[in-house]
């Protein structure tokens, strides 16, 4: 799944997930629409939102059926959440009643923040996103080191890397990524998801892949990465995302949001 922006021009093809409001605040531009893609392209959530002025607002958030419970609602309101106050709005309103709404309604109390109500609406400020809050997802995302993997589990990661157009080194595990900081996350007897870091002067996350059902369990893998590499390395070390993984670089956006920019590689964060 990939974080992408929806423009005014595209939003016909989105028109029937709205509330017929939030359609004509989208489609005359003011307000900012962003999907989730699936490897095929198909959206699979949509989020409407405004950040103007000293509020972000969230206008209407939307998940697939086949898609819900697997915490995508959560990432996209955090990630909102986390933009909102980069872009220097200090509080969140949710723009809709949501006492009637229970899956609404339970996905803004599991997010532990304090909501005041105001009329049938919610407000809250927005601070930094504590990447604590991403429990969850790093609970299921801790996966193990690649340099427990056994010889046939390092075979599936060469199987993986060449089907996704990698360069596939036998000795892969060795030569280029660290051993406890890369991880391997296996289900059912299958690869799921990987998180492979390069080591050197600095620390990269060279590639970031899961199994799009395992979707949910991405900005856990870069916060458990993060975590781990704090207590492994030098505070100033800087942990680098950006070109080689788009989907990293992406989640680095949302998750990150300290992360600075660079010239070489999109972003970058000192890990202390
Ligand atoms: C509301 C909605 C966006 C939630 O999306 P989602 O991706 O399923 O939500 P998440 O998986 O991130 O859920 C986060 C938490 O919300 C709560 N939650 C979500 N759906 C729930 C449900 N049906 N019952 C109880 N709790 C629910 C849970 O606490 C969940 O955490 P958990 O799975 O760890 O227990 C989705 O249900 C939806 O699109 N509903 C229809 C459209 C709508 O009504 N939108 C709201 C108005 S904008």
């Amino acid at each position: 799944m990939t974080i992408c922006s929806i423009g005014p021009g595209q939003i016909e093809s989105v028109r029937e997930m709205f509330p017929h409001s939030v359609y004509w605040q989208a489609r005359t531009g003011l307000a900012d629409v962003f999907g989730l893609q699936d490897d095929n392209g198909v959206l699979q959530a949509v989020m409407a939102a405004e950040v103007r002025g000293l509020a972000t607002r969230l206008l209407w958030l939307w998940v697939a059926p086949d898609y819900r419970r697997q915490g995508l609602g959560r990432m996209m309101l955090l990630t909102l959440m986390a933009n909102g106050h980069d872009a220097g709005t200090n509080r969140l309103e949710l723009d809709f009643p949501v006492d009637d709404n229970l899956e609404m309604f339970s996905l803004m109390v599991g997010l532990n923040v304090p909501f005041r109500q105001i009329g049938s609406l919610y407000a809250t400020t927005l601070g930094q996103v504590d990447l604590s809050r991403l429990e969850g997802h790093v609970r299921q995302a801790v996966g193990f080191p690649l340099g427990q993997a056994d010889p046939l589990q390092r075979k599936e990661v060469g199987q993986v890397l060449r089907s996704q157009q990698m360069p596939a080194h036998p000795e892969l595990v060795a030569q280029c990524y660290d051993p406890d900081l890369s991880r391997l996350f296996f289900r059912d007897g299958a690869l799921r998801a990987m998180l492979l870091i390069e080591a050197g002067a600095h620390l990269c996350v060279s590639y970031l892949w899961c199994d799009k059902e395992w979707s949910q369990i991405l900005p856990g893998l870069l916060v458990c990465c993060l975590r781990a590499a704090r207590e492994r390395y030098p505070a100033d070390t800087e942990l680098y995302t950006g070109t080689i993984a788009e989907s990293a670089s992406r989640l680095s956006d949302a998750f990150l949001p300290n992360a600075k920019k660079t010239l070489v590689f999109q972003y970058r964060i000192p890990i202390g």
